[in-house]
Parts: C-alpha cells; structure tokens; sequence
C-alpha cells in the first residue's frame, strides 16, 4: 500500500494543520448516543497535538442541505471531544467567517480548536468543482498543512475531503492508514472460509457489493430489510414487509451467478412478524416462505429474522476464518426485534477468525446492545466508504493522498 503519511509533512511545531474528521456521531435529543467515531479520531488528534501543531478540526454532521441548522450543530461534539481528549476545545460557531478566523488565531501550539459544520455551507458538497475549491481554498487559508482522516467520507467528492487535500501539503491520517490495512486484509488474500453477512434496509445500496464479492466470499448471509427483496425473488409473499419491487430482477440474477460460482447464499428460513411498526406490537415467529399466513395477513410486516435463522447465521459465522458484516438483522432500536442482530455481534464475538463490523448502523447497533469494540476484530468507522473499497471503485479521498493498492 502507498500513501502519503503524516511523517511526510516534516517538522510539524507551531504549524496549523487542518484535520478532516468524519465526527457525523448519531444525535438523539441533542445527545450524542455512540461516539466511537470521535473516539476513532484521538490518535491523530493526539499525534498533532504532541507534536505541537495548531489543530484545526473539520467535519460533517448529517445532511444539512447546505445552510446553518442547529440542529446538525457541531457543538455536543465539540464538548465530547473536549472531555475525550481532556483538553480545552475552542468551537467557532461558523466554518469560514469570523468566528473561525478568530478561533484560529487564538490556537496554541497544541491547541484544539474545532469549526461549525462543514456542510452548513453549499459550496461543500457542490457538484461544482469551481465551488468546491473556492470553498477549500477559504478552509485552506486556515492552515499550513492537511491531514485527512474521515475515513467515512473518502468515497465522497467534496471540498473538504478532495480540493482541500490539493489545496495544501497533505497526507493520510492514521485511522485512514488503519481501516486500509484492515480492508486490504479483507480483499487481498482473506483466509477461507470467507463470510460476508449484510444486512440494512435497502437492497438496492448492496447490489454492487454483492456483485464484487460473488467471486471472493464462499458464503453470503442476507438478513435485514433487504431480505425481502430475495424473497420475492424465491416466489414467497412477504406481506406488508420492506420491498424493492424494482430489484427483484437484479436480485434474481445475483442467485443464479452464485450458484453458477458455488457461493452459498444464505437466506432466513424464519421471520418475527409484526401486527406493525413499534416496540409493542404483536409479534409471532413464522416460516419465511408463509409470512402472509399468519394472523395478520398481508399487512404482517418483517422486522426481525427468525431464531432458527439466526442460529444458523451464527454457525455459518463461527464455521469461518473471515468474516465482513455490514447492516443489521432487523429493528435492533426496538427490543422485540433486536435478536438476530445480537446473535451475529455474540458470533463475532466468539469466533476465532478476524471480524470486521463495518458501518455506521452496524457500529451503533454492536454499541447499543452492549457489546464493547475491543470484543471485535475491528469496527470500522465506514459504511458507504467501506462497501465501495470492497466493490473495487475509485475513492477520490484516498487518490488525492497518493493511494495506491
Ligand atoms: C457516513 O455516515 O457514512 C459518513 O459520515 C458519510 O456521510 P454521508 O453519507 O452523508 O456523506
């Protein structure tokens, strides 16, 4: 692997450098609920800081389309942040305007300061290239150097995570060394057998994953919303279930390329059915091939797989020397239907192979139900980013650093 590192950038003392974290931690009710990606950000903060470098952080937080919302305020995370890295974090209240120029102006060698919301300004996500640099160039005037470590973001063309990197004299930070290493561990050579359990809502995100990996992985586990779609595919009814009618066809022709590979593709047998959508609603275990035969007829609704399904998911994952998971089993916020997502993080847990649980959703689920990050081989702070290093595309936030595999 070749990547431009931060020893690349020289003597770093009393220098300003930019850092480019991917910080978009989910908020409920203005509290962050799973900070594993501030926490994934320390090492290079901390690396910074101890070499005495003026830090200014950047990052996203949710789709704001644009324009200041209080709502997507960088503000809880720049407390958090404070408390992780116990130091003083000064938070400017804009990305560009005064109040960041004046938290720049104030930092010490050493000191933190982190800016407002990079997506609170259009020229962020522009599909402008002209835009974009204007806007990286404003950021850019900020410092002396940029380290880009949102791992989450890399598969994304924006200014802060592309223009910005050739704006000023760049270089990887170490998380992004480290989920590379971790990827590459799964691309080039996985040891055998070689599981890949995806699960999340929309089938149609996990096409083209699924698409690269048929020729890699010996098995392929499907639980989640999207499973749905593959049971329409098999001939079963499944109710008032999530459905992507669209892929059907895509989804048929993913069945028979395995076969034609001999990959096996694992599809639930048993589904915990719904009267609908919420903590207490009625809910019974029923074949997956029979979804609309239970008391609820048609409007039944999927939200969780099945016991016997999960058991099997489970052996499938404890059988195996390397497995990939990417998306929960079912509604895990809502207790009744959290089951078949906690038996693949418990499998993951025993199993003596090297698991990645890779992604957002995936990530705060593990966290939600308990489990703690050093019980895996590794959480990634990655989902979309993720998926697309495995599909094999192009990620322009890694290219600009000089990535090469
Ligand atoms: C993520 O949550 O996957 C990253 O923070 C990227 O967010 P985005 O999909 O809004 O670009």
């Amino acid at each position: 692997m070749s990547l431009r590192t931060i020893d690349s950038l020289g003597d770093l003392t009393g220098k300003k450098v930019l850092v480019r974290c991917d910080l978009n931690v989910p908020l409920k009710d203005g509290q962050i609920t799973d900070d594993g990606r501030i926490r994934a950000s320390l090492p290079t903060l901390n690396r910074l800081i101890q070499a005495g470098a003026r830090v200014i952080v950047v990052s996203h937080l949710g789709r704001p389309d644009g324009e200041p919302n209080s709502k997507y305020s960088l503000a809880p995370v720049a407390q958090r942040l404070c408390e992780l890295l116990g130091k003083p974090v000064v938070f400017a209240t804009d990305t560009v305007g005064s109040a960041a120029e004046e938290s720049v102006a104030e930092l010490e060698d050493g000191g933190v300061a982190l800016l407002e919301n990079l997506r609170f300004n259009a020229h962020e996500t522009s599909k402008d290239a002209g835009e974009r640099a204007q806007f990286a160039a404003k950021l850019a005037a900020f410092g002396d150097a940029f380290v880009s470590d949102g791992f989450g973001v890399v598969h994304r063309k924006q200014a802060s995570v592309f223009e910005l990197a050739e704006a000023l004299p760049s270089a990887a930070g170490l998380l992004i060394e480290q989920e590379l290493d971790v990827l590459e561990r799964l691309t080039v050579v996985p040891e055998k057998p070689y599981t890949v359990v995806l699960g999340g809502s929309k089938v149609s995100d996990k096409l083209a994953v699924i698409g690269a990996l048929l020729p890699k992985v010996d098995r392929l586990l499907i639980g989640g919303g999207m499973l749905f779609t593959f049971l329409v595919a098999l001939g079963h009814k499944v109710g008032s279930s999530l459905l992507e009618l669209d892929q059907v066809d895509a989804v048929k022709g993913y069945l028979a390329e395995a076969e034609r590979l001999g990959v096996e593709i694992v599809l639930p047998t048993d589904i915990v059915v719904a009267s609908e959508f919420g903590g207490d609603a009625e809910h019974v275990v029923t074949s997956a091939d029979a979804i609309e035969e239970t008391a609820f007829g048609a409007s039944g609704l999927g939200l969780d797989i099945g016991p016997d399904t999960a058991a099997r998911f489970a052996e499938a994952i404890i059988d195996s020397k390397t497995v990939f998971w990417n998306g929960p089993m079912g509604v895990f916020e809502l207790a009744p239907f959290a089951a078949g997502t906690r038996a693949v993080a418990s499998a993951l847990t025993t199993f003596e192979g090297f698991g990645v649980v890779g992604g957002g959703d995936s990530a705060a689920a593990v966290r939600a139900l308990g489990f703690n990050d050093d019980q895996f081989g590794h959480i990634s702070t990655g989902g979309g980013a993720s998926l697309e290093f495995l599909e094999g595309k192009s990620l322009p936030g890694l290219e600009v650093l000089g990535w090469q595999k």
